[in-house]
């Protein structure tokens, strides 16, 4: 079961320092102070633990997803009850009308932490100062589209935004792109931001993450926080793997609770292709893109990257890959993650609770393969807006 707000692993991974010895804690109180200086010395964390205001500012926020978004944020739902928001919404200028609708309705709310509210369709002022960007704004495919189908014009928007983002935001501002195909938008986003670290761009693939979990949740009929340790890697496409390798339900391995026999045959055919194909099967259903529980991932990412995972467990995020498992350096590809203060850690077998965990099979390869064959492509499909 986990708990929240307490966080075990660190962002400083244990093969830090390979010369310390371990004996005695040596090697743990270096990783130790190097963790509190890296905490030290970022401004963010340093705002959150004091309880001062933080600046966020999203994009989209007349949309469906944005009607979801902002008020939650404005109730303490990203950065928790005690610290205040001065939140800026960027708008389109034909959409700034219905934006300033959903100001009044925010301002109607009364929130205490919402110390700052702006309505903007410039960018530049938008992101002038801003230490969370929540990137959401962008066209959402119909029924029958892929969402790489968006890529080009969607790309266009993030190109400019990192663009603006560089010149604007902090230099720690910590973006999380929603708008999709947000793998390859982030990848767009962060580099036209060459000035912010690339560490500081993310794509949601929470939700698909969400979704397994919920999945898994109901098959069992366990509540959703006794599943643990399941990871979506690669892309938030149809191509995405869901990994239930490592996944247990309430401490026990999930392939004991589904059936031997059963298991991989359920995951295969049955599990995996869900988690691929919800947000196709919430267009058709509903004639429009999944937009709460898009917002909720969003809040649950922006979060968890923030303030931390909770133990004992990983989150997905689709983050710029350092090369981690033979996927190449740069492409933005969805891992198991842990967070701490502000910082993420790719799981790797280099964990020390990690290293007990079954890695690769002919399956996961394979799996993990598609998806980096499915990333360059997008890649080589928006080289032209990638200068650097
Ligand atoms: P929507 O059409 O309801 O809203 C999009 C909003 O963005 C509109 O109000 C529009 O005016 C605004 N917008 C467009 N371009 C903009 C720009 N350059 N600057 C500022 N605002 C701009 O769409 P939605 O349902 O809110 O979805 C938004 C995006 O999120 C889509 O790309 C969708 O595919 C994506 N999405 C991603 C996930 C995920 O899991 N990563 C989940 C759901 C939706
Ligand atoms: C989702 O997964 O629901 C979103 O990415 C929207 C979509 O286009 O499927």
């Amino acid at each position: 079961m986990k708990q929240a707000g307490r966080v075990l692993r660190r962002p400083v991974p244990s093969s830090a320092f390979p010369w310390f010895p371990s004996a005695f804690g040596i090697k743990q109180r270096q990783i130790d102070a190097l963790h509190a200086q890296l905490v030290a010395t970022d401004p963010l964390i340093e705002k959150i633990k004091q309880k001062r205001p933080v600046r966020v500012s999203v994009t989209g926020g007349a949309g469906a997803i944005g009607y979801s978004l902002l008020f939650r944020i404005a109730n303490g739902e990203l950065l928790g009850p005690e610290v205040p928001i001065e939140l800026t919404v960027i708008e389109l200028p034909m959409a700034l009308k219905a934006a300033e609708g959903v100001a009044m309705e925010l301002e109607d709310c009364a929130f205490p932490l919402l110390d700052k509210l702006t309505i903007t369709d410039n960018e530049e002022q938008g992101f002038d100062g801003c230490e969370i960007a929540l990137l959401v704004g962008s066209k959402p495919r119909g029924p029958g589209m892929e969402r790489a189908d968006l890529i080009r014009e969607n790309g266009k928007i993030f190109q400019k935004t990192g663009q603006t983002l560089n010149k604007f935001a902090e230099k720690y501002c910590r973006t999380t792109v929603v708008g999709n195909p947000c793998n390859t938008n982030a990848l767009i986003a962060c580099n036209n931001a060459p000035d912010i670290p690339a560490r500081n761009f993310t794509a949601m693939t929470r939700l698909d993450h969400d979704r397994a979990v919920g999945f898994l949740a109901k098959k069992t009929m366990l509540p959703p926080n006794e599943i643990n340790h399941l990871a979506i890697w690669g892309n938030h496409s149809a191509t995405m793997f869901p990994d239930l390798t490592n996944t247990s339900c309430h401490g026990t391995p999930w392939h004991e609770l589904i059936g031997e026999f059963y298991a991989d045959r359920y995951w295969r055919n049955e599990f995996a292709p869900k988690i691929q194909q919800r947000g196709a099967r919430i267009i058709q259903a509903r004639g429009k893109s999944s937009a709460a529980s898009a917002a909720n991932a969003c809040l649950n990412h922006t979060r968890d990257w923030c303030m931390g995972t909770e133990t004992p467990d990983w989150c997905s995020m689709g983050v710029v890959s350092d090369g981690e498992h033979n996927v190449p350096a740069g492409l933005v590809f969805s891992y198991p993650v842990y967070c701490q203060d502000g910082a993420y850690k790719v799981v790797t077998t280099d964990d020390q609770p990690a290293s007990s965990f079954w890695w690769w099979s002919e399956y996961s390869n394979y799996c993990i393969e598609q998806n980096v064959q499915e990333l360059l492509a997008e890649r080589d499909n928006v080289s032209d807006m990638l200068p650097n």
